[in-house]
C-alpha cells in the first residue's frame, strides 16, 4: 500500500470510528434531547482541546452474535483536553454504540484514562449514558466495573472525580458515580437506579416511572445522591466547568486564586442589622455569605437537598473557600441525619483538596423526636463531629447568632481546631436555648408559680440576660473575638492569609473510622 493510501486508511478508521453506532442512532439520541458522546465534549472541554486515544480499540467478544457488530472505539470516547486551560481527563459513554453499554474493552479505555489521570495529577471527568454491562459479555463486563470501582476509590481524595448522568444509569453501574466527588444529573433526561420500574412492579407490585423512582430531581432532593441538576446538558456541563474552578488539580495543589475587584477590606454596613430582634425570628444565612463573599457569588451545592444546611464554593480575596452555613430558615437551622450527612461529606471534600472551611454558625441544637433517633442521628451527628475534627485545612467560624449544647461544639469549634473563632454581638452560646433550660433548672419555681406563663417568661430573660451572648465564651478564649458583623469579610479574609501556612497533623494511622 502506497504512503498516501496508508494515511488516506487511516482518515478512513477515523471517521469511522467517529460515527459511532450510525446516523439512523444518532438521529434518535437526538430526537430524545440528548447530545452524542462527542457533542458532549465539544461543549464540556475548551474549543479545540480535546484530544482522543483509543479510538481504534474494540470489544473482544463473539458472543451473541457480537462479532458482527463490532464499532471502532467500542462504546465509549475517551482523552484529554483543558477546562479554562488545565487539564483534564475525560470519558463520555456513546449510547448509539451498544447502548452505550460497557464491555470489557470500554472498561479498559475507562481505566487507561483514569490511571494516566493519576500518574499526572488531574481531574477525571465521567460523561455517563449507558445500559449499563454489556449483557452478552457477561462476567467480563463486570469484572470491567469493578476495575473502575477500584480506582475511583483509590483516586478519591487524590484527585478531583465529577460524574454527569446524562441518560440511564442503572444496576452496579451507578457505583462509579457514587463512589466520585460530585454527581451532576441532566432534568427530564437522566436517572439512576440500583433496581429499574420493571423489578419494582415485578417484587412490591408498585407502579413508578424511571423519572419517580431516579429521576434529578429526585436524586437532588430526597436521597442527596445528586449534588446538582442541569436543566439541559449544556447547563450540566457548564456545572462541571465551574466545579473546578474551586477544585485544585490534586491534592497536593492549592485551588486557583481568580483575582476579583471586590475590596478585601470592604465592610458590609448592612450585615449589623441583619439579625431580626426576635431570636425566634428567621433570615436568611445565604444572604449573609453573599454580602460577605467576592461579588456577592455563591456556588452552592445540594441546594435542595438539607436545606437546614447550607453547603458551597465562593472566593475570599480570590481565594477559594468552603462554605457550611446553618439555615435558620429552613427548620430554624437544626442539624439533623441529612444535614449532618451532606455537611460532613463536603468538609472531607475541601480537607482532602486543601479548601478552607468557613463556618457561619446559627443553631440551635440537634432536631428531636424517635424518626431522628431511630433513624441513628447520632451515628449521622457523629459524622459531622468526625469530619470537623478530622480536618486539617484552615477552618474559620463565625457564629452569627444561637450555638447550643453539643451543635456548639461540632460546628468547628475551637475545641476542634478551629483557628479563627468570631461571634457577632448577636451570638448566645449556651448549653440550652433561654426556654427550654428554665424549663429544667427552674422546674419546682415554675410549678409554684401563680402565673407560670409570666414567670417563665421572666426568667428566661434573666437566663438571656446571664448567658445569651458571646462574652462568657470570649472570656474564656473559647472565642478569638467579638466583632462588628459590617467587619466579617476582612477579617476573614486576613484570617486566610495569616492561617494559609498552618500545620496541622493527624496520628499516623492506617485509617480512621469514620461512624458510616
Ligand atoms: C447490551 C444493550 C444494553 C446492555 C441496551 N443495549 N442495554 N446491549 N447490553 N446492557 C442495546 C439495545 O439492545 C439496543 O440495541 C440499544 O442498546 C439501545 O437500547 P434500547 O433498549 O433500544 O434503548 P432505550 O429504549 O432508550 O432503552 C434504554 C435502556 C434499555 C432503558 C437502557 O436498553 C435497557 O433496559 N437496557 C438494559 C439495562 C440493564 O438491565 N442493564 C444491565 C444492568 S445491571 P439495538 O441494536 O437494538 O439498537 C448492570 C450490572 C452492573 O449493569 C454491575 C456492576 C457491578
Amino acid at each position: 500500500m502506497a504512503k498516501n493510501q496508508k494515511i488516506e486508511l487511516l482518515h478512513q478508521k477515523r471517521a469511522e470510528s467517529r460515527a459511532g453506532g450510525g446516523e439512523e442512532r444518532i438521529k434518535r439520541q437526538h430526537a430524545a434531547k440528548r447530545n452524542t458522546a462527542y457533542e458532549r465534549l465539544e461543549i464540556l472541554l475548551d474549543p479545540g482541546s480535546f484530544h482522543e486515544i483509543d479510538a481504534f480499540v474494540e470489544h473482544r467478544s463473539s458472543n451473541f452474535g457480537l462479532d458482527k457488530q463490532k464499532f471502532l472505539g467500542d462504546s465509549v470516547v475517551t482523552g484529554w483536553g483543558t477546562i479554562d486551560g488545565r487539564l483534564v481527563y475525560v470519558y463520555s459513554q456513546d449510547f448509539t454504540v451498544l447502548g452505550g453499554s460497557l464491555s470489557e474493552a470500554h472498561a479498559a479505555k475507562i481505566c487507561k484514562i483514569m490511571d494516566m489521570a493519576m500518574r499526572t495529577g488531574a481531574p477525571v471527568i465521567g460523561l455517563n449514558d449507558s445500559g449499563g454491562a454489556r449483557i452478552q459479555e457477561g462476567v467480563e463486563s463486570l469484572a470491567g466495573y469493578a476495575e473502575i470501582f477500584l480506582r475511583n476509590t483509590l483516586a478519591s481524595g487524590v484527585i478531583p472525580q465529577i460524574s454527569v448522568i446524562m441518560g440511564p444509569c442503572a444496576g452496579g453501574a451507578v457505583y462509579s458515580p457514587a463512589l466520585t466527588d460530585y454527581v451532576i444529573m441532566v432534568r427530564d433526561t437522566s436517572y439512576m437506579f440500583i433496581t429499574g420500574p420493571n423489578v419494582v412492579k415485578q417484587v412490591l407490585n408498585e407502579d413508578i416511572t424511571s423519572d419517580e423512582l431516579g429521576g434529578a430531581d429526585i436524586h437532588a432532593t430526597k436521597s442527596g445522591v445528586c449534588h446538582l441538576v442541569g436543566d439541559d446538558e449544556t447547563q450540566a456541563l457548564m456545572m462541571v466547568r465551574e466545579l473546578l474552578g474551586f477544585l485544585p488539580q490534586n491534592n497536593m495543589e492549592d485551588a486557583p486564586v481568580e483575582p476579583s475587584t471586590d475590596d478585601p477590606l470592604r465592610e458590609e454596613e448592612s450585615l449589623n442589622s441583619i439579625i431580626p430582634d426576635n431570636p425566634n425570628k428567621p433570615y436568611d444565612m445565604k444572604e449573609v455569605i453573599e454580602k460577605i463573599v467576592d461579588d456577592g457569588y455563591f456556588f452552592e451545592i445540594q441546594p435542595d437537598y438539607a436545606a437546614n444546611i447550607v453547603v458551597g464554593f465562593a472566593r475570599l480575596g480570590g481565594q477559594s473557600v468552603g462554605i457550611v452555613a446553618n439555615q435558620p430558615m429552613v427548620l430554624a437551622g437544626v442539624l439533623d441525619i441529612k444535614a449532618s450527612e451532606k455537611a460532613a461529606r463536603f468538609i472531607r471534600t475541601c480537607d482532602a483538596f486543601n479548601i478552607p472551611i468557613i463556618t457561619f454558625v446559627d443553631v440551635p441544637g440537634y432536631l428531636p423526636g424517635s424518626d431522628q433517633e431511630h433513624g441513628g442521628v447520632i451515628r449521622s451527628g457523629a459524622k459531622l463531629l468526625y469530619a470537623y475534627c478530622e480536618a486539617t485545612v484552615p477552618k474559620l467560624t463565625v457564629t452569627t447568632r444561637k450555638s447550643y449544647g453539643g451543635a456548639y461544639c461540632v460546628m468547628s469549634s475551637k475545641h476542634i481546631r478551629g483557628d479563627l473563632n468570631l461571634a457577632w454581638p448577636t451570638a448566645e452560646i449556651a448549653v440550652m436555648g433561654p426556654e427550654g433550660a428554665v424549663e429544667i433548672i427552674n422546674r419546682r419555681e415554675l410549678a409554684e408559680a401563680a402565673d407560670p406563663v409570666a414567670k417563665k417568661a421572666e426568667l428566661a430573660a434573666e437566663y438571656r440576660e446571664k448567658f445569651a451572648h458571646p462574652y462568657i465564651a470570649a472570656a474564656r478564649g473559647f472565642l478569638d473575638d467579638v466583632i462588628e458583623p459590617k467587619e466579617t469579610r476582612p477579617r476573614l479574609i486576613n484570617a486566610l492569609q495569616v492561617f494559609q501556612n498552618k500545620r496541622d497533623e493527624n496520628p499516623p494511622k492506617k485509617h480512621g473510622n469514620m461512624p458510616l
